[in-house]
């Protein structure tokens, strides 16, 4: 065995729990070489997918590809999670205990001026960047304390996780950030007669490193309605692979060697893959699929290179062929635009399309148009160059 055979194998020892009846992952995965985008619709051992019920497995295939691989693993729901309400109702204090260790955090409650809800919130990571409607809650979440994001060789395992789980748990930062978000939603399931949130209702978002952690949310939290990465870039809505595309092309965007020097948003051992991204069994296309059929409105920044707006288009376009394959092409929309700063949410068709997507996935109302894939230039992807499969139909 070589090195990653066995960081391999070590790591299918602490896999997530497969839907029974799928057929499970080798403890050695085999990579070969994939120049285009992987096929949503074959399993690693070459099935096809034809059904939705073969889809769960398969989407449970790429949930723990990726935890192996990139992420590193996001521990179930421990025993004991509790919320507790603050008397001024202006927040939630989370509290977490596993094999005798407790750890507390506490996010932020802020309610519209008017009405008595219960409301449809937004979480944020770290705080709101995205305009937030005069209907809509928002707790903001402080996910750095739950796993630091400083830098690639100060902040590997240091956050509330890392006092829970240990320092050498494989979860990445942004792992430990769906772990938190997840706890924070438990919390809130807990207290639910003590607020006035709705949490069948709840929208995720973040800017920038912040909405590469918000995609990884929507991907792992089922209980996420509406994902919003805003200028997610690499690592992100963009592919590894339409990155070092770009790259080649002599454009200066982030790549995947480049990502991993930078912070501790992938588990450690996704370095040894980085000069090798076309090995990968997956790329992002796939983690925009777990989101589906739920809410997706992935908003990215036409003007600057580095976070590759012709990978995030294309790698939305790719994974949106799973929602279409869903029956639900219109649940997953793409809006790429410019000349705004970064992070500032753009007042133009972006807006529009967002107040459309909180509608539809916030409250319910079906007329919202959300059937959305657009840019204000051209971002020039071919599907031919990339895509080399057919979409099943699914859908029942
Ligand atoms: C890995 O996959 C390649 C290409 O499909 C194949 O030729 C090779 O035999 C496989 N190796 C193992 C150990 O399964
Ligand atoms: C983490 O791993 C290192 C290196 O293998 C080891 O020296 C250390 O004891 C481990 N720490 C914990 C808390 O397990
Ligand atoms: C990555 O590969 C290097 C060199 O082979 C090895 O020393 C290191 O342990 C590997 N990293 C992990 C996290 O396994
Ligand atoms: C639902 O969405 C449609 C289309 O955007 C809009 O015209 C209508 O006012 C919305 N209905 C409600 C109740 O908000």
């Amino acid at each position: 065995m070589n090195t990653l055979q066995l960081l391999l194998a070590f790591a299918a020892l602490s896999v997530t729990v497969w839907a029974q009846g799928c057929s499970r992952l080798p403890r050695n995965l085999n990579l070969t070489a994939n120049p285009r985008l992987p096929s949503p619709f074959t399993f690693y051992n070459g099935r096809p997918v034809r059904t939705a019920a073969q889809w769960n497995c398969r989407r449970e295939e790429i949930s723990e590809l990726f935890q192996r691989l990139e992420s590193g693993e996001i521990p179930p729901k421990p025993r004991s999670v509790s919320g507790s309400i603050s008397k001024d109702d202006n927040s939630i204090t989370v509290k977490v205990t596993h094999r005798r260790r407790t750890i507390s955090f506490t996010a932020s409650i802020k309610y519209p001026e008017e009405g008595k809800g219960p409301f449809p919130a937004i979480i944020a990571l770290g705080g709101t960047t995205v305009p937030i409607p005069s209907n809509v809650a928002t707790i903001i979440i402080q996910h750095d304390q739950i796993a630091q994001q400083q830098s690639a060789t100060l902040s590997r395992g240091v956050g509330l996780f890392y006092d829970l789980y240990g320092k050498n748990h494989t979860a990445s930062a942004m792992a430990a950030w769906v772990w938190g978000t997840s706890r924070l939603i438990d919390a809130l399931e807990d207290t639910s007669r003590r607020h006035r949130i709705n949490t069948r209702r709840l929208a995720v978002t973040g800017c920038s490193r912040n909405g590469k952690g918000t995609l990884m949310v929507g991907a792992f939290e089922p209980r996420i309605v509406l994902t919003i990465p805003q200028e997610s870039g690499t690592g992100g809505a963009g592919c590894w692979r339409l990155a070092k595309d770009l790259q080649n092309r002599g454009e200066n965007v982030q790549t995947a060697p480049q990502i991993v020097t930078e912070n501790v948003w992938f588990t450690a051992g996704f370095a040894n893959l980085t000069s090798r991204v076309d090995d990968l069994p997956f790329d992002h296309h796939l983690l925009t699929g777990l989101v589906a059929p739920r809410g997706l409105f992935v908003i990215d920044h036409a003007g600057i290179n580095w976070l590759g707006p012709k990978s995030t288009y294309g790698c939305s376009v790719a994974g949106r062929k799973v929602y279409e394959a869903l029956g639900a092409a219109d649940h997953m929309g793409v809006s790429i635009t410019g000349n705004h700063n970064h992070c500032q949410f753009p007042e133009d068709k972006t807006g529009e399309y967002y107040t459309a997507f909180i509608d539809k996935f916030l409250f319910r109302n079906s007329s919202a148009d959300t059937d959305i894939v657009y840019s204000d230039v051209d971002l020039g992807f071919k599907e031919e160059d990339w895509i080399d499969w057919k979409v099943p139909k699914l859908a029942k």
